[in-house]
């Protein structure tokens, strides 16, 4: 993408698409959470986190076939889904993609049945999720070494 603004990259259709644990997609995805997510913190994942998505929705976003986007969705207890391991690649965040991604994700798990959803997010991406109508819930606490905040959204208007 060297080469383009920010201004040029947003104005890129990116296409959502819900993909399959454990196929050549989701390894792409997990490459792009490794580097957005975990190596920042000095982290990797286990093969034993990565097996225990094998039941959740993965939710990728691609430009050019590329995959810049991703998120995991984990059905919880009575209507509730967890929204985890949200990213967007470097060179894209900033440009609405994450919100496309988010809202994409909403009506999906809207339309398996969902009517919350929440997310432990980073307290740096606070502000995103309060401008995708989520609302903080109780006191921070440390997760993968940084301090998150769980975050709650109402997903009945989404129906
Ligand atoms: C957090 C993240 C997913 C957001 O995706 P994104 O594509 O960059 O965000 P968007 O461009 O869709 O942002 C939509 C709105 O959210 C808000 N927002 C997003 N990031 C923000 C930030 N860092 N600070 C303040 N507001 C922010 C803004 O209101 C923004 O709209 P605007 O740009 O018109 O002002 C992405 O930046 C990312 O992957 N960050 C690193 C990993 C991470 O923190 N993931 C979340 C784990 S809980």
């Amino acid at each position: 993408m060297s080469g383009l603004s920010g201004w040029e990259i947003g104005k890129t259709k990116m296409q959502l698409s819900i993909i399959e644990h454990g196929g050549h997609e989701y390894d792409l995805a997990v490459v792009l959470r490794d580097r957005v997510l975990r190596q920042p913190l000095g982290l990797q994942f286990t093969a034993e986190q990565l097996s225990a998505e094998s039941s959740n929705v993965h939710v990728v976003g691609s430009i050019e076939d590329q995959i810049m986007a991703c998120c995991v969705l984990a059905q919880r207890d009575q209507g509730w889904f967890q929204a985890r391991q949200v990213a967007v690649d470097f060179d894209f965040q900033r440009c609405g993609y994450g919100q496309q991604l988010m809202e994409f994700a909403h009506r999906y798990v809207a339309s398996i049945g969902a009517t919350k959803i929440y997310c432990h997010s980073r307290d740096v991406a606070v502000p995103f999720y309060v401008r995708l109508g989520y609302q903080a819930v109780g006191e921070y606490f440390e997760e993968v070494s940084i301090q998150h905040v769980r975050m709650e959204k109402d997903l009945v208007q989404e129906i």
